[in-house]
């Protein structure tokens, strides 16, 4: 069951699940013999990120960022920073932990923003990618699910800070952001 907003369930927790330790299974063994640091973009990946640590096999550390990112008409967007990390990154291997990329404007900022840092290496890890909405050239290195031109949530996705804690990534109804 699920409520009235939903129009269609995309990924069951079934199917997330296995995703999740793919991908976990990929990273844990490109990163084999390296000390490896999570860099999450909050709030939207706070669910991926609790699940992808857990299933990955090497050990990580974890930091956080919030960021916030708004597309005004005839320019190509602005991020600014909310949280700084808490550590330096100077060397090391980070990996940025995000839950979608839309139109790129946010992670291609973080790339930028965290590669003056001079880790050692810099990649990121999404679980979903919505590449027909793409503004600037951005790629993840590690992607879960592509998804169609609709706004998503649950799983850690919101609309308006609501349904990030359903289990399952769904389409939302478009009446349910329209109605506002
Ligand atoms: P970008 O800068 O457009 O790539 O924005 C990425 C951020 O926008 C994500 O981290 C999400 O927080 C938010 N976002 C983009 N598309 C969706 C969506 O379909 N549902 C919920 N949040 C979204
Ligand atoms: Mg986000």
């Amino acid at each position: 069951m699920h409520p009235d907003e939903i129009e269609e369930i995309l990924f069951t927790p079934e199917v997330i699940q296995a995703k999740v330790e793919e991908l976990a299974q990929e990273v844990s063994c490109d990163y084999t013999g390296k000390e490896l640091h999570l860099v999450a973009v909050l709030k939207g990946a706070l669910v991926f990120l609790a699940d992808f640590c857990r299933a990955l096999s090497i050990q990580v550390t974890v930091d956080f960022m919030v960021v916030s990112s708004y597309v005004a008409a005839h320019s190509s967007g602005e991020v600014r920073i909310l949280k700084d990390l808490d550590f330096g990154i100077k060397g090391r291997h980070v990996l940025i932990v995000e839950d979608i990329i839309d139109n790129g404007i946010t992670l291609d900022y973080l790339m930028k923003t965290l590669s003056l840092r001079e880790p050692a290496s810099l990649k990121i890890c999404t679980l979903l990618d919505k590449p027909e909405r793409r503004l600037v050239d951005i790629k993840p290195h590690y992607n879960g699910f592509v998804v169609p031109n609709k706004f998503v949530v649950g799983y850690g996705l919101d609309f308006n800070e609501k349904y990030r804690n359903f289990p399952y990534v769904a389409i939302l109804k478009k009446e349910a952001y329209e109605n506002l």
